[in-house]
């Protein structure tokens, strides 16, 4: 399965810089400070996950780092260069995979190559990221014919197959059931492991977060600000009951305001 990708695309990722970056949203002339002075650097190829209470600023985070907003302050640059737009090579996946319900499974990973006038050219990459996801018996189905976690699959594989550098993933996971969650960790490893981006993952779920990311930032309360930072440096595939990973998981909850015992 992963040898497909490894074969066909270069690995290749961008370092991402965050730098000062405070962010206020204008609701109705009322004034919204989101986020509160934060930097953060991403190497290439590195996995960061993302924690913090809900509403918090996680979402805008990734909005930024795509290039969808413009912080009000502060600086974001892929590889020394300002963020300005988005750009297919920085891929946004959202809790929903919004797939279109009138295309198939193939015409639905095609969108950003056609889109991009580049399908003739690359046609033959839908055939491998539908390997990837392990959806290839599936290409012609139409989104209400798949379960949860096979349409988050296809959505991971539309972002695939334009070979992001940076995949920025927005709590992609938080819908499936606990099984196929596990699965889809296990995937999004592999998958990660061998293409190679750089990856950002905001997630709700601090076993998650310790079983895939080299690093995981604890952001606070609106407006956010970074006010924890743990590296795992446990070799893949890890553990869940690693006593290392069980007392960083203690520790990041009572960073989350989230007494120990739960
Ligand atoms: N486009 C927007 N305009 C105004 N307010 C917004 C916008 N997007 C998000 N917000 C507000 O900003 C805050 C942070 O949102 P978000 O980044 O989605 O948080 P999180 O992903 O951590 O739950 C929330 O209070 C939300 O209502
Ligand atoms: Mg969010």
């Amino acid at each position: 399965m992963s040898l497909a990708l490894a074969e066909t695309t270069p690995a290749s990722s961008i370092a991402l810089d965050i730098e000062g970056v405070t962010h206020r949203y204008d609701l109705d002339g009322r004034d919204l400070a989101v986020l509160d002075d934060v930097s953060l650097s991403l190497a290439p190829g590195e996995f960061v996950a993302l924690l913090g209470p809900s509403g918090c600023g996680k979402s805008t985070l990734l909005r930024l780092a795509a290039g969808l907003e413009t912080p009000t302050t502060g600086r974001v640059r892929e590889d020394g260069r300002p963020i300005a737009a988005p750009d297919p090579d920085r891929i946004l996946v959202f809790q929903d995979a919004t797939l279109f319900p009138w295309r198939t499974v193939r015409a639905n990973i095609a969108t950003g190559l056609e889109a991009r006038g580049l399908i003739r050219e690359r046609e033959y990459r839908i055939d491998e990221v539908l390997k990837l996801v392990k959806l290839e018996g599936f290409a012609d189905f139409y989104p209400h014919q798949l379960s949860g976690g096979m349409a988050q699959r296809a959505a991971l594989a539309r972002a695939l197959v334009n070979d992001p550098k940076l995949l920025l993933l927005d709590e992609p996971f938080g819908k499936l059931d606990s099984l196929t969650r596990l699965k889809m960790q296990n995937e999004l490893l592999d998958l990660w492991k061998n293409a190679g981006f750089t990856a950002l993952l905001v997630t709700h779920d601090v076993e998650e977060a310790l079983l895939l990311a080299d690093r995981v930032i604890v952001l606070s309360d609106r407006p956010a600000a970074i006010v924890a930072e743990v590296r795992v440096g446990q070799p893949h595939p890890r553990r869940r009951d690693d006593p290392d990973l069980v007392a960083l998981r203690r520790s990041l909850l009572e960073k989350l305001g989230i007494s120990h015992d739960v």
